[in-house]
C-alpha cells in the first residue's frame, strides 16, 4: 500500500499468526536472556523454540497475508533510500505494514535469534564443547540482541508519535490506527 492510501482511520494489518509469533519470540529471548539458568535444558529448550518461531516467520513471509510477506516490505536499496530521504527530510513516510529501516531491524533481530540457536547447539556438540570463544560468542550475541530489541522497541514508540499511529497496540489487536 502506498503511503498516500494509509490514511487516517483504522487498517487491519498484522494477521493472528504475526502477533503470536511476535509476543512468544519476545516472551522467548526475555526468559532466556534474563530468567533461566544458563544453558541449562529450559534454556537451550526455549532457545530452539525461539529459532523455530523465527523459521515458521521465513514461511509465512512467502504464504502468510498480505502485510505479513517479505515483498511487501522486503527493504530493498531503492525502499531504504526512499525512506532515509523522507526521513531525512522531515516528510512523513507512513507504512501500512513494516517501514524498510523496522524491516531490517526486524531481518536482523530474527538472524541474531536464529545465530544464538546454532551457536547454542554447537556448544553441545563433541567438537566444540567447552570452546571459550564460541561462549564468548553465544554470549556476544545474545547482548546484540537485547540492545537491538530495545532499539526496536524506542523506535516502535517514538515513530508511533511522529507517524500518529498506535504501532504497538497494532501488534496486540492486529489493526493499526491513524489519529
Ligand atoms: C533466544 C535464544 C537464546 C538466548 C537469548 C540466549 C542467551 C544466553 C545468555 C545471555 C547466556 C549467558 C552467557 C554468559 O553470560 O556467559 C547463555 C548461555 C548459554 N546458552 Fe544460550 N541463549 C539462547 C539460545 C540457546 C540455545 C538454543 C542453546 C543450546 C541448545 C543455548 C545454550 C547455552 C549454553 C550451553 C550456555 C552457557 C555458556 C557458558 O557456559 O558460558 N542457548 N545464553
Ligand atoms: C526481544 C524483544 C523483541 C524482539 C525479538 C522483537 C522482534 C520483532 C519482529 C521479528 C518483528 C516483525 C514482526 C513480523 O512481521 O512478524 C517485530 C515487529 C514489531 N515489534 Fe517487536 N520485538 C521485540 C520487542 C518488542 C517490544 C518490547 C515492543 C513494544 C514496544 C515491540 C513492538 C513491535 C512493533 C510495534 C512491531 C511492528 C512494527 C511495525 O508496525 O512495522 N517489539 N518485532
Amino acid at each position: 500500500m502506498s503511503p498516500a492510501s494509509f490514511h487516517e482511520g483504522q487498517h487491519p494489518v498484522w494477521d493472528r499468526f504475526v502477533r503470536l509469533f511476535h509476543w512468544s519470540l519476545v516472551a522467548c529471548v526475555l526468559l532466556n536472556y534474563f530468567l533461566l539458568e544458563e544453558g541449562e535444558r529450559p534454556h537451550q529448550w526455549v532457545g530452539y523454540f525461539a529459532a523455530a518461531l523465527v523459521s515458521a516467520r521465513i514461511v509465512w513471509g512467502f504464504v502468510g497475508s498480505h502485510h505479513a510477506r517479505f515483498a511487501d516490505f522486503f527493504p530493498t536499496p531503492s525502499r531504504l533510500k526512499h525512506h532515509v530521504q523522507a526521513l531525512l527530510a522531515s516528510r512523513p513516510d507512513p507504512h501500512a505494514g513494516h517501514n524498510p529501516l523496522g524491516a531490517l531491524m526486524m531481518l536482523s533481530l530474527m538472524s541474531l535469534v536464529l545465530a544464538l540457536g546454532l551457536t547454542g547447539w554447537l556448544q553441545g556438540t563433541d567438537t566444540y564443547f567447552g570452546e571459550e570463544w564460541l561462549q564468548n560468542l553465544h554470549k556476544g550475541l545474545a547482548n546484540a540482541l537485547m540492545l537491538s530489541a530495545g532499539l526496536h522497541a524506542a523506535a516502535a514508540l517514538v515513530m508511533g508519535r511522529l507517524e500518529r499511529t498506535r504501532l504497538v497496540k497494532a501488534m496486540v489487536t492486529g489493526i493499526k490506527e491513524r489519529y
